[in-house]
This record gives C-alpha cells, structure tokens and sequence, in this order.
C-alpha cells in the first residue's frame, strides 16, 4: 500500500505508533518499525520514574534513541510535545535539541504552536508531522511548513484537542483544506479502520491505543488485562485544565494542551463524573497520587505500575471494546494490511467500488 506518506517516511505500511509517553519505549518502538510502520518514541519513553531535570530528560531521550538505532537500521520518530513557556517548555527545548544532535528521521510534534519547533526540525532535514484537533490548526500548521498533519478525532487515548470533533468527521473535512497529506488518529484498531481512514481522505493511520495491548508494550499486565475486558463504553472524555493559562476557548493553540483527556475508567467512576461533571476537578480523586514510589506521575502510576483498582487510567481511547487479543506488533500489523485487502474485496462484492 503505497500513499504520500509511507513515500516521505519511506515505511512499508501506512501504520503510525501513536506517541504514548512512558510506554512507547525503544521495545514498542523497533517492534513497530521492524514490521514496516512507523514506530515513535515518546516522552519519557523507557523510564519507571519523572525527572525535574532538564539536562538528565535529554540524556535519557538520548540513551533511548540509541538504543533504537542499534536494533533497527528501519525509519522512527520522536514525539516533541511543544509545551508550555514557564510550565514545561524547557524540557521540550532540550528534547529537540538532542533530537537534532542525534539526527532522529521524522519528529511528531503535538499540544502546541506549529511555529514553534517546524522550522528548526525541517533545517535538521526531520519530516515533521503536527497534530491537530481542528482544520484552523491544520491550516496554521500547513503554513508553518509541517509535511503532514496528524486529525486527532475525539475518539481517541489521551489528549485529543479541544472542540470535540470525531475522527470521522474531521478527516475528510481536513483532506478537503490541506495540500499536505493527513493522518488519521483516534479510533482506529484495525484493517476496517485503516480502509475507512482512507476512504476519508488519509494517507495513513495513526494508533496508540491499538498498540498496547501487543506483547512488546511494556503497560502493566493489569492495563492489558483491562483493554481485554473493556467495551466502547469504558473510555470517558474530561476537560483536562492547567490552571493559570488564558486563552481556554480563544481558539489558541494553548487549546490544544488544555482540552479533552479521554481516559479508561470503571463504573463508580463514570457515574461520579456523570454526577459531577466530567471536569479536571471531579476526576481528581481518582487519580493516583503522583508519589516517588509510582513515578512521581499519576499516568506513570497507572500504566508503568499498574495501579489500575479504583483508578482513571490515564489514557485509553473508544477503540478498545474491539480489542480482543495481545499479539505481536508484526502479526497486529500484517493481520491489517492482509485484511484491509479482503475489505475491499468484501466492498466489490457487494457493488461497492466495481
Ligand atoms: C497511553 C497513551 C499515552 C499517550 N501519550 C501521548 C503523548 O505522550 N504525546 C502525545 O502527543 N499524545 C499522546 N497520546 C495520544 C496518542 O498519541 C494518539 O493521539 C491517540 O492514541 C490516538 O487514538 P487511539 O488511542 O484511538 O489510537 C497518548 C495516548 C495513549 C493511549
């Protein structure tokens, strides 16, 4: 399958790791990359606890994008969060500095301004994929010189924007706006969901919750074992607010970092939020502690750690009601591509596209 995008990242399939902070480890990463995807290194990728050094984050990204490189000679990327000035920023700084120095393929940059990082990451001759929840981001992105914008649909683990709007609908009205190609995230699990995707107008697709439940994932057992007996209804979106930022609702980019964090919860849970709204505020309580002895981070907590009883864990999308199984990165990825051909096959032989 050949598109626009396995052209630039000069990968076999058109299948993105999603970036997965501490889980998206060099194991996640080389497995996904060996198997003709792309596979991506997140923030704290490899690591069982936070570091508030700046210096010691960069070398630890160092360390990790080594290790990728002596296990694969095949494309990867890095996930460069832009962050926020005075909160977290200069830990990204450092992070796309030792990106440069170690000359990493293809950046993801995400949760912030396309300005910010493109054309530094562009000079270093990085293919720069943005992600974007809305089409006015993906147009400032597109102009900013990114080469390929990332859909982030509602559907989707983790952050997914701020306005709400599904994969399904965003892709195509995305596709229709851009010269660049789009990458479709949020809600895909498999080969149904990589056919849709590009009839929606993507050149490839973009999975993290997908990539979990694989066996070289090193998410606790206990957050596997959760995707397995979860269904489409076990995800919940929040407002997620960093407190002290103006702008909620301008339609800045600092949107992007304060918007929606779709989580996996249990039903005391859910009903709580469902009580008390689904805010930053009511799911506080639910969250684990971010002490040393889990990380120093409640996502750490839940996913390194597995403190999974009674907890939100910290991100998982819609998508896992159709997860069913903990196979290989190889076998998830060849089992897609195989079967997306017999979809499509499927559709001719009911009328669609003969
Ligand atoms: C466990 C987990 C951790 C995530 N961490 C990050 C992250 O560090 N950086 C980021 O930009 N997005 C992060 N995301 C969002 C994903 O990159 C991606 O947008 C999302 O997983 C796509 O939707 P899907 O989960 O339905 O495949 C995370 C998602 C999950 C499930």
């Amino acid at each position: 399958m050949k598109t626009r995008i396995t052209e630039l990242l000069k990968i076999e399939h058109p299948i993105i790791m999603a970036a997965m902070a501490w889980i998206g480890d060099v194991n996640l990463t080389v497995a996904v990359s060996n198997a003709g995807g792309l596979g991506t290194l997140g923030p704290n990728a490899g690591q069982v606890e936070v570091t508030t050094d700046v210096n010691e984050t960069g070398e630890r990204l160092r360390e990790q994008i080594r290790q990728v490189r002596s296990r694969t000679d095949k494309p990867f990327a890095v996930n460069f969060v832009v962050g926020v000035p005075g909160l977290d920023r200069e830990f990204s700084d450092r992070c796309v500095e030792v990106g440069i120095e170690e000359r990493v393929p293809v950046a993801i940059v995400s949760q912030g301004d396309p300005r910010v990082y493109t054309q530094k990451l562009k000079s270093a001759g990085m293919a720069v994929l943005h992600t974007s929840s809305c089409v006015e981001h993906a147009k400032k992105a597109e102009d900013a010189g990114v080469d390929a914008v990332i859909a982030t649909g509602l559907e989707g683990g983790g952050h997914s924007g701020f306005f709400e709007v599904t994969t399904f609908c965003l892709v195509p009205q995305m596709a229709d706006e851009l010269k660049i190609p789009v990458i479709a995230a949020g809600g895909v699990g498999d080969e149904r969901g990589l056919v849709a995707a590009l009839a929606l107008g993507a050149e490839a697709v973009y999975m993290g919750t997908r990539f979990i439940a694989t066996r070289e994932c090193r998410a606790h057992s206990n957050v596997k074992q959760l995707i397995l007996d979860s269904d489409e209804t076990s995800s919940v979106a929040i407002r997620h607010g960093i407190r002290g930022i103006a702008g909620s609702g301008d339609r800045g980019f600092v949107d992007e970092r304060r918007g929606i964090l779709r989580m996996l919860v249990d039903d005391h849970i859910r009903e709580t939020l469902e009580r008390e709204g689904f805010t930053y505020d009511a799911l506080a309580p639910f969250m684990v502690l971010p002490t040393p002895e889990r990380g120093g981070s409640s996502t750490a907590a839940s996913l390194v750690h597995g403190d999974v009883e009674g907890h939100a864990i910290m991100a998982g999308g819609q998508v896992v009601g159709m997860i069913k199984d903990i196979p290989t990165c190889a076998e998830l990825i060849q089992r897609i591509v195989d079967r997306a051909e017999e979809v499509l096959e499927a559709l001719r032989a009911k009328g669609i596209g003969s």
